[in-house]
């Protein structure tokens, strides 16, 4: 899988400062979600908000992607291309995923992203999305020096089949720093004690994509768009973390609450040290 870069005290510093932006740019788009606006109209804003602040934003022609940003909305599970005829109906929800290049010493990337509703969703929508949010936080919950990242996609997994969803596992989270994806892969499926372990200093994504229905992806003709393949509802949520000696530090943490996102929430989030027996009941 090639060799995980330990990031020194300066990396982390730029790293914290590109994945500041991120989280900056996702909760300034939180804000902006409305019926009726298009996909484009958040690629239009992503991109000012980004590059008005010295930075560029990752996925412009990045293997060739045509946008600033990704939007995913309803069977979409990720790399959904924003265009003005996609527009935002009552009742979709659509995951928004930032990926900021900040120039500094050197250059780093910070990617998040979260699923937003739009409108009022339908109970169908919130559970797949509020088992998605859960899961990251369940994956974040695992991150410490000398656990293992099979540690990691195991209590996603389990958690994620216990509310009657699935986990994609055709794509993955990613090491992220000089480079916008690099070792590790980060699976949000396994086995407790699997794995690579994790060091303090490694800095990676986290980013579960949960389906209402069956696992299977689908790659359209337009060789990004990935859907479910029986078309279910999907959500994802994604935050950059660094591994440290005492846990995780969560570099693309916000400091306020996701507007059509969190405020949202239908379940106030269970402690993370409620014991995992507790979570499928
Ligand atoms: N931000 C996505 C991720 O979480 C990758 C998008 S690649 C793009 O890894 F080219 F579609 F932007
Ligand atoms: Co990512
Ligand atoms: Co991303």
């Amino acid at each position: 899988m090639g060799k995980v870069e330990i990031m020194t005290p300066a990396m982390r510093e730029e790293m914290r400062a590109s994945c500041a932006l991120a989280a900056q740019t996702l909760v300034e788009v939180g804000k902006r979600i409305r019926v009726g606006m298009t996909t484009q109209e958040i690629d239009d804003f992503v991109h000012a908000f980004i590059v008005e602040r010295g930075a560029y934003p990752s996925p412009l022609n990045y293997k060739g992607f045509p946008k600033s940003v990704c939007t995913s909305k309803n069977e979409v599970i990720c790399h959904g291309i924003p265009s003005a005829k996609d527009t935002l109906e009552d009742g979709d929800i659509v995951n928004v995923d930032v990926t900021t290049y900040l120039p500094k010493e050197h250059g780093y990337h910070g990617d998040t992203s979260a699923t937003f509703y739009v409108g009022e969703p339908g109970e169908d929508a919130r559970h797949v999305t509020e088992v998605a949010r859960r899961c990251l936080e369940l994956g974040i919950a695992e991150v410490a020096h000398g656990k293992r990242l099979g540690d990691i996609g195991a209590a996603i997994q389990e958690y994620a089949e216990a509310q009657g969803c699935a986990v994609v596992r055709d794509y993955v989270g990613h090491g992220v720093g000089r480079k916008f994806h690099m070792p590790p892969q980060v699976a949000h499926f396994g086995r407790r004690g699997k794995g690579k372990r994790l060091t303090r200093g490694m800095i990676f994504t986290i980013e579960p994509m949960i389906n209402l229905g069956a696992a299977d992806a689908d790659l359209m003709d337009d060789d990004w768009t990935v859907k479910t393949a029986d078309r279910s509802l999907s959500a994802q949520f994604e935050h950059t973390v660094l591994v440290t000696r005492d846990g995780v530090e969560v570099l693309t943490d916000r400091g306020e609450t996701l507007q059509n996102s969190e405020d949202k929430r239908w379940v106030e989030p269970l402690p993370l040290s409620a014991p995992k027996a507790g979570l499928g009941a």
